[in-house]
């Protein structure tokens, strides 16, 4: 028994330092929460580097464009202001760029999601609980548009061998080429604070 008391209090004290509690938002309103802005910032994210990739495309054809791409992805992300101080990520099984790793929980979903994928069932958004701290809103990409195979697909029919070429000059371990139409491409990631979140709600509540 005094084995175990030191070890139980241990597990006391680290209950009390637990997370914030908000008196006056409830665990459902910040999942909810967390599922609308996911859903908002993820669409903005898609619309912003979809709509720069086209017109990379449109000025330069796939070469140019996947220069544009490994310059410019991530500082497009920074960019967009959201109000919330989240992370927005992509995620991937099959890599291009090595910065795109997935960690344990979005490896689980990604994997989630292809298994629902091969089971032709549905993908939708998921909201998962990392730790504490963070609270991760999880959004499927599927390659669904053809333009995509400019790059991912097919390696010297739909990604041409110069475009291949460069790919693997600028990323040595690629893995996203040879991709079909319906693959699962990889996830939206966005990763909020929960007290800063709490904050924003709390703040909004009594606006
Ligand atoms: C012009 C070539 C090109 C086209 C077209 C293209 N991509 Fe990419 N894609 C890239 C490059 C280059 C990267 C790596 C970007 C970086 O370094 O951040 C990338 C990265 C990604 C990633 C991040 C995960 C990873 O593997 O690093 C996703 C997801 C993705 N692309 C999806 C798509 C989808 C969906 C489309 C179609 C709408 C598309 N891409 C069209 C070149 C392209």
């Amino acid at each position: 028994m005094k084995k175990i008391l030191p070890l139980l209090s241990l597990i006391v004290l680290i209950a009390c330092a637990e997370r914030k509690k908000s008196k006056s938002i409830t665990d459902q309103q910040i999942q909810d929460a967390v599922m609308i802005e996911g859903n908002r910032i993820s669409n903005a994210a898609q619309k912003a580097l979809g709509g720069q990739l086209k017109k990379a495309m449109g000025e330069g054809g796939p070469r140019y464009a996947v220069r544009f791409c490994q310059t410019a992805a991530y500082p497009i992300l920074d960019t967009l202001t959201t109000g919330l101080d989240v992370k927005i990520k992509r995620a991937s099984l099959r890599l291009r760029n090595p910065k795109d790793a997935p960690d344990d929980t979005e490896r689980k979903i990604l994997e989630q999601y292809q298994k629902s994928l091969d089971g032709q069932a549905a993908l939708q958004p998921v909201v998962a609980f990392p730790n504490e701290n963070q609270i991760l809103f999880a959004k499927p990409i599927v390659l669904n548009n053809p333009l995509c195979l400019n790059c991912h697909g097919s390696v010297g029919t739909e990604v041409s061998s110069e475009t291949h070429a460069l790919i693997k000059d600028l990323y040595p371990d690629d893995n996203a080429a040879n991709h079909k139409i319906g693959d699962l491409r990889g996830i939206w990631s966005i990763t909020f604070d929960r007290d800063k979140l709490i904050t924003y709600l709390e703040q909004q509540k009594q606006e």
